[in-house]
């Protein structure tokens, strides 16, 4: 084996570098996927959040304005918009939005075939719909998406009209009040049923900055991790080198000597550890040997 051709010191920093390199390999799998984890946790509940705050806007419109303002629709000679939830939300998050720091989230109420054009699905947006109206059961669908300006996180829960009152507005032209007609036309949000899903609320929370700061935090850790183990590679090479290596060069020398007939070298003792042991035992072997072959001398 090629180990088994190399020194003691070469021995060991191979050994050590490929337990670094696996130890490394495996906690940085590890940590990025607890740090994928986290970064991912922390989109998701921004955007529950805010999904659930825009749900209750819409509530908040549907039971305490619309009854206030329903019967100035059918007089008034412009539509009232503050009455539809679709509208308090999406001006609500218009103006959330404002604050620099919200200013690239997002928020729609994308519609395969909406009352305001500005509510049209888009083709990733269509694509959501449709798969929330042939998989009833998928309540939700989240995930990453590349936007120009950035990574975002997305969260998207099916639209269904739920209750016969949405349907005043989005069954008929005839039924709609008229100042509906006259702002936004009779061809669009119509022939909405009942229990069909329209729509798909939509949410986006930039994700780049949080994945930046997980990637950050992987490469401090393993830059930390590698420190540690160059350091750790110093010490044991220095201790290597100290205490085992060079006493056993010295010894193989006087050993060396003694075995040319050289009797006046000493294996030197300089400590109490194993090699420490051997030098006294060779010391002892060589006066053995001293004895012996001034035993055989005088035989002579
Ligand atoms: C008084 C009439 C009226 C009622 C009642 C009403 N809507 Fe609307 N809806 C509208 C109008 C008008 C818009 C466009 C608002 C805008 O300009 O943003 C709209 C917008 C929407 C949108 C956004 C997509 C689009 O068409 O522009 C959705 C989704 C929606 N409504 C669903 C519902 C649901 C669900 C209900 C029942 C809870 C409901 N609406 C009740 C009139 C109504």
């Amino acid at each position: 084996m090629v180990l088994q051709k190399l020194k003691l010191g070469a021995k060991f920093n191979v050994l050590l570098a490929a337990a670094f390199l696996i130890g490394l390999l495996l906690s940085s799998v590890a940590l990025s996927q607890v740090l994928e984890n986290r970064a991912r946790g922390e989109v998701t509940s921004k955007s529950l959040m805010l999904i659930q705050s825009m749900n209750s806007v819409r509530d908040y419109t549907s039971t305490k304005i619309q009854p206030l303002l329903k019967s100035r629709l059918d007089t008034d000679p412009t539509f009232i918009a503050e009455t539809v939830p679709a509208y308090a939300a999406t001006e609500v998050f218009q103006r959330f939005r404002e604050n620099n720091e919200y200013k690239d989230f997002f928020y729609k109420e994308a519609t395969l075939n909406p009352t305001n054009t500005r509510d049209k699905a888009d083709v990733f947006e269509t694509s959501l719909v449709e798969r929330f109206q042939k998989e009833p059961n998928t309540k939700e669908i989240s995930g990453f998406r590349d936007l120009p300006g950035g990574q975002v996180f997305y969260i998207a829960r099916p639209l269904a009209v739920k209750q016969e009152s949405c349907l005043q507005c989005h069954s008929t032209p005839a039924r709609a009040p008229k100042s509906q007609i006259t702002t936004y036309g009779a061809d669009n949000g119509f022939g909405w049923k009942l229990n069909d899903v329209v729509a798909t609320q939509i949410i986006a929370v930039p994700a780049s900055e949080v994945i930046n700061n997980a990637w950050r935090s992987l490469a401090i850790v393993m830059a930390i991790l590698t420190g540690v183990f160059l350091a750790l590679v110093l010490l044991i090479n220095t201790l290597l080198k100290r205490s085992v290596i060079r006493p056993i060069r010295r010894m193989a020398n006087a050993a060396e000597a003694v075995s040319m007939g050289q009797m006046d070298i000493e294996f030197e003792q300089n400590s109490q550890d194993e090699i420490g042991a051997l030098a006294a035992a060779f010391n002892r072997m060589k006066s053995s040997l001293e004895i012996s072959m001034n035993l055989l001398n005088k035989r002579k």
